[in-house]
């Protein structure tokens, strides 16, 4: 496996133990939702699932279009922005809660920066694929 693989399926599990105990913190403390649920949601949905999704494509993609990886520094420069982006977006969902979203230039940043590493992981994966066309 490479090493992007290994570390983005490492961060994933480390983000599912943390969103999953977030979760049960909800139903102990439910006053916490207020605060909580936009980082517990994406904590889970970009953290767990999408990051275990990148780790497999990584994995996956090359193998089956039967060519390299189109770059593995643009890979590395996805894990950092996704990982930076999701960080920033728990911590300044946490400023403005749930149902109650409103301009926060940080979570803006964070959002920006995490749309960017998304952006770079469709292109890497569509250089791939385009390469092993036909
Ligand atoms: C031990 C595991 C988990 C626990 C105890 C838990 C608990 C909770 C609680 C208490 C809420 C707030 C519900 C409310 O007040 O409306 C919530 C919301 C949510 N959870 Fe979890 N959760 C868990 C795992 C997951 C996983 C694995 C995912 C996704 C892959 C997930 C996605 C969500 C989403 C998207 C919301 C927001 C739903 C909305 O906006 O109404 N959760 N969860
Ligand atoms: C750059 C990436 C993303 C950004 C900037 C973003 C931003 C947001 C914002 C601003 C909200 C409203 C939160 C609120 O009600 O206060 C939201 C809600 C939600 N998003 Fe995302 N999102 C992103 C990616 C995703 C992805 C990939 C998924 C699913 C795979 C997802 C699932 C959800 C769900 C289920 C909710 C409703 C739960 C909640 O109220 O927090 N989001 N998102």
């Amino acid at each position: 496996m490479s090493k992007i693989t290994v570390w983005f399926i490492r961060v994933a599990m480390s983000y599912f133990i943390i969103a999953a105990g977030m979760g049960v913190l909800m139903i102990i403390w439910p006053w916490w939702t207020r605060t909580y649920i936009p980082g517990h949601a994406h904590l889970n949905l970009l953290g767990w699932i999408s990051m275990t999704i990148y780790g497999v494509a990584y994995h996956i993609i090359p193998r089956f279009s039967g060519r390299p990886l189109y770059s593995n520094r643009l890979a590395w420069l996805h894990f950092y922005l996704a990982n930076i982006g999701l960080i920033g977006m728990v911590l300044f969902f946490g400023f403005v809660g749930h149902g109650n979203l409103r301009y926060e230039k940080h979570l803006l940043y964070s959002a920006i920066v995490e749309f960017t590493s998304i952006v770079i992981f469709v292109y890497n994966m569509m250089r791939t694929i385009k390469s092993a066309e036909g």
